[in-house]
């Protein structure tokens, strides 16, 4: 019996430390969702899927029956004038959508699901595009729209800058077409590039930026000996199993631990776990941390924030940097959105620290897919000398095509010309200004909207609660102003804004504002907060579930 009591104790000893560093990586996640992506899994699954009526549609917030009807009218006039101006590019949507996978998907996931499929009937966007110069892009039925979509990022420095790295890139690359395996002799000057502008000893090219970062894990993994990589809540590393452990992935997370970002907890973490081999940065994440890509569709009841704060988030890296040199884990930047755009030497520079291994991709291929990885020789290397058989193994077939070598040289000596250079001189000061005149402009018409900015790439927060911010992309829409599917959740400049463009921006802006305040969507009354909608919107959802409705 005493032996018994005995083994218990040990054991249970033995339990402690266990319970303890269990414990601490508990607390160091973040509490929301986003910080626990098993639960957010779970929770994903029980959401039941359900639409509005008209009648729900116009007044599910309670609004009375007179502004219920600015609503409905103000709907039918957007309604015919999306479907009026552009026949031809809403027909071709229509036809492609059907054998288009990618196009069911973001046409049904720009606005909240409850209010998705009225919406998409009569508010409906082309995904077509003819043309594209200055700062605009033209639909198939002649109509321009000033380009906040960015490409996805990838447009930085102006459409026409990557048509002529593109050009360049394909009459470099034309004597040997497709070759692959040996490389267009282009490429030698492309490498020495990288190492300069990254401050790194080597690169490995790859097909997408998704690509680059499983590169730049394996290679951490493998150097180290350890298996996990820590993300840091809400950021976005490609769609790649590990770097996407929640919700869209059907995978349970792996070796991943999600940690809260700018938080001495996390640091706590990777100082005292052996297993961590990496730690991945987004350095986007700055403008929201712990929180996901801002996209209308989750924007349910208002309450989406942001704010940008460099020193805060330079300091953040500074002691991020400290301890994982002190604990030997290799620090990864992905700058496949923000380099280039932040500063010439991207994020690096643009914060003042130095990674160990960065990723890019996005604007630098001059226009063409491309992921990249420069990092620091001890880590870069694929094999072990004193161990042959022991490799990193990491290769793809269009890896380094000619082409795209090509268009990524234009891209990287474009850089160096007076007139780039003149870009990136006093960027973030510029385009903070931008941010500021437009806020004023939007305080002056009283209106409940607010531009959040990280150097050219802005949020939209709202300052009051309601159940119809999203409906603003479409008045955006309506005064020729081109956004992604994420609607106002991230508008990305190319740099080549002149400040006239930005202030026909911000009258548009502005304007769209006005006409969806004047009918009627931003009503508001002191029972509709934060915590009745999403009380309203729980009742909803359970009802759902249990059959009740
Ligand atoms: C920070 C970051 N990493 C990785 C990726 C994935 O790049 P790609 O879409 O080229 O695979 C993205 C794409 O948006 C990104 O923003």
């Amino acid at each position: 019996m005493a032996l018994e009591i005995a083994l218990g104790a040990a054991a249970l000893l033995a339990a402690v430390p266990r319970l303890r560093r269990r414990l601490q990586l508990s607390r160091a996640k973040h509490p929301s969702l986003a910080g626990h992506s098993r639960l957010a899994k779970r929770v994903a699954r029980l959401v039941p899927g359900y639409s509005y009526g008209e009648n729900e549609f116009f007044g599910i917030d309670g609004a009375p029956v007179e502004v219920q009807a600015r609503r409905r009218h103000g709907f039918e006039l957007l309604s015919r004038h999306l479907h009026e101006t552009a026949p031809e590019t809403l027909a071709l949507t229509a036809q492609t959508r059907e054998g288009l996978s990618d196009l069911q998907l973001t046409g049904r996931y720009r606005v909240p699901f409850q209010f998705s499929e009225h919406a998409r009937s009569k508010l409906p966007i082309g995904a077509f595009w003819q043309s594209a110069s200055g700062v605009q892009l033209q639909d198939l039925d002649g109509n321009l729209y000033y380009e906040l979509t960015g490409s996805h990022g990838v447009n930085v420095l102006g459409v026409d800058f990557y048509k002529s790295c593109m050009e360049e890139g394909a009459i470099l690359g034309s004597a040997l077409g497709p070759v692959l395996g040996g490389y267009h002799p282009c490429v030698a000057e492309v490498v020495e590039r990288l190492c300069k502008i990254s401050g790194q000893d080597e690169v490995s090219f790859h097909m997408s930026g998704t690509e680059a970062v499983m590169q730049a894990v394996r290679l951490a993994r493998y150097h180290s000996g350890r298996k996990h990589l820590v993300r840091f809540t809400g950021a976005y590393h490609g769609w790649w199993e590990d770097v996407q452990p929640g919700p869209g992935n059907p995978l349970p997370p792996r070796e991943t631990y999600t940690l809260r970002d700018m938080d001495e907890r996390a640091l706590q973490i990777l100082r005292t776990r052996q297993d961590i081999a990496c730690v991945l940065v987004n350095p986007l994440q700055a403008l929201h941390p712990n929180r996901n890509a801002p996209g209308d569709s989750t924007l349910v009841d208002g309450s989406r924030s942001a704010g940008f704060d460099r020193a805060a988030y330079t300091g953040w890296l500074q002691r991020l940097r400290q301890v994982c040199s002190e604990r030997g884990i290799v620090l990864i930047f992905d700058e496949v959105f923000v380099g280039f755009r932040l500063a010439r030497g991207g994020a690096q520079e643009y914060f003042g620290v130095q990674a160990d291994l960065v990723t890019y991709g996005k604007t630098l291929g001059g226009g063409l897919p491309v992921g990249v990885v420069c990092g620091k020789a001890e880590l870069m290397r694929r094999f072990k000398p004193g161990r042959p058989a022991d490799l990193c193994f990491a290769r793809g077939t269009f890896n380094a095509h000619p082409y795209v070598m090509g268009s990524m040289l234009a891209f990287l000596r474009r850089l160096d010309a007076a007139e780039i250079d003149s870009i990136y001189q006093g960027l973030d000061q510029r385009w903070v200004a931008h941010a500021q005149r437009f806020n004023q402009a939007l305080r002056e018409a009283g209106l409940p909207v607010r531009i959040d900015a990280m150097s050219s790439i802005w949020t939209v927060s709202y300052s009051q609660p309601s159940r119809y911010h999203w409906m603003l992309q479409y008045y955006l829409r309506e005064q020729g102003l081109a956004l992604s599917w994420v609607g106002t959740g991230r508008f990305i400049f190319s740099l080549n804004y002149s400040d006239q463009d930005m202030d026909e921006v911000m009258r548009r802006f502005v304007g769209a504002c006005c006409r969806m305040q004047a009918d009627g969507w931003w009503w508001s009354s002191p029972d509709l907060t934060l915590q009745s909608i999403r009380r309203g919107l729980l009742r909803e959802m359970l009802q759902r579930r249990l059959g009740l409705a």
